[in-house]
């Protein structure tokens, strides 16, 4: 979003604070609550949604150099995606031609920014995924044809500084279609620039949807969130916009009053609002003030997922010391979520695995868990 874009949200989200009110959908959604507990739906999901549709793997700053990688197998594909040295992005089946090692796991970096090197024997392939040595090859491997022996091909795309994999290498798409429009919302984020400070993975007893559920309204946060969150923003107020299967929405500071009594010429609207964005089907990106994160959420079974929580500062901190105050603030966020999010999460999830029926009703002011599931439901209805 570009400076006037910024203004004009937080005139938006002003107007919303006045009125005491947020966006609202047409009608309240209701819903089985079999829909986060259904083996059938749960096993369709997995394929259809994390195998075969593209999935979100980072902002572009996440593999800034040639030779950096960045592997992850949680969609049940391992997936390698790594910089080229013509700044291109290649991704491969992360698993060698030898025997079916991975080549790498998490964020890393190629040898000497050239070959990814298989752990086990140390067969190493070129960025271009072609198999560019093999150990004891002239006599261990005597008549196997190397040209035909590189790494599976996926496709990848990067646009607007969002790096999108598909799994599965039978199936194609387009990142156009996927983004919706989303991404000119982002510009100006800085989603290609800013520094990767790290990840911490949280496993939790909580279904992926129900886990998602949590970041998508605003609506809890004077409930659940009073001495932290509640403290500095506003609840049940938030600008809701669609692009595609995507959302991005705006919520207001307590702070946002202060602007009132400045020129609009000196705002610095980011200090006064955050944007909590929904990627279909498993990411959300989140900005605040200067920086932003990223939440990946996937299913290890029924009951079970695993987030992957970002975060990206502006720059390399300066010293040890702004390190260290960055650390803090990232562990800050994710035990928020952990202590008051999911420590309650993980309690609902006993209610729905206690297989009682009943329906779950998601409120008008509730739009971003309404567009979720509707985005699920209507995908796996198109590919059922
Ligand atoms: S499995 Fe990779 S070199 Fe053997
Ligand atoms: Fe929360």
């Amino acid at each position: 979003m570009q400076p006037h874009q910024l203004n004009d949200e937080i005139k938006t989200l002003l107007d919303l604070v006045s009125r005491k009110t947020t966006s609202l959908t047409e009608s309240i959604m209701e819903m089985p609550v079999a829909n986060y507990s259904d083996p059938q739906i749960f096993e369709q999901e997995r394929h259809e949604l994390f195998r075969n549709q593209p999935q979100f793997v980072g902002p572009s700053c996440l593999l800034p150099e040639p030779g950096d990688y960045y592997a992850f197998a949680d969609t049940g594909i391992p997936v390698l995606v790594v910089r080229k040295a013509d700044g291109s992005l290649g991704a491969y089946l992360n698993a060698c031609s030898h025997r079916g090692a991975p080549l790498g796991d998490g964020w890393g970096q190629a040898t000497n920014q050239r070959l990814l090197t298989c752990p086990y024997h140390a067969w190493a392939y070129d960025l271009d995924g072609n198999l560019a040595a093999v150990p004891f090859g002239d006599e261990g491997f005597t008549g196997l044809d190397r040209s035909t022996a590189g790494l599976r091909p996926l496709q990848v795309e990067e646009k607007h500084g969002l790096i999108y994999v598909m799994p599965n290498p039978e199936l194609r798409f387009d990142i156009n279609e996927v983004l919706g429009e989303i991404g000119p919302a982002f510009s100006g984020f800085g989603l290609d620039n800013h520094h990767y400070l790290g990840v911490k993975r949280v496993e939790t007893q909580i279904s992926w949807k129900l886990n998602m559920d949590t970041f998508h309204e605003f609506y809890h946060f004077d409930a659940l969130h009073p001495e932290t969150i509640a403290q500095m923003s506003y609840s049940n107020v938030c600008h809701y916009q669609q692009f595609g299967r995507n959302h991005l929405m705006s919520s207001p500071a307590r702070s946002i009053h202060e602007l009132e009594q400045q020129a609009e010429q000196d705002w610095e609207p980011r200090n006064h609002m955050s944007f909590v964005s929904y990627l279909f089907p498993n990411t959300v990106i989140f900005v605040v003030a200067d920086h932003f994160q990223t939440w990946r959420v996937y299913p290890v079974n029924r009951d079970k997922s695993v987030v992957y929580h970002s975060m990206y500062i502006p720059q390399p901190p300066a010293n040890a010391e702004e390190q260290a105050s960055y650390e803090d603030y990232f562990q800050m966020i994710n035990d928020v979520a952990v202590n008051e999010d999911y420590t309650l999460v993980e309690k609902m999830q006993r209610g729905i695995n206690s297989g009682i029926e009943r329906n779950v009703i998601i409120g008008r002011n509730e739009p971003g868990v309404q567009n979720m599931h509707r985005q699920i439901k209507e995908c796996l209805a198109s590919t059922a």
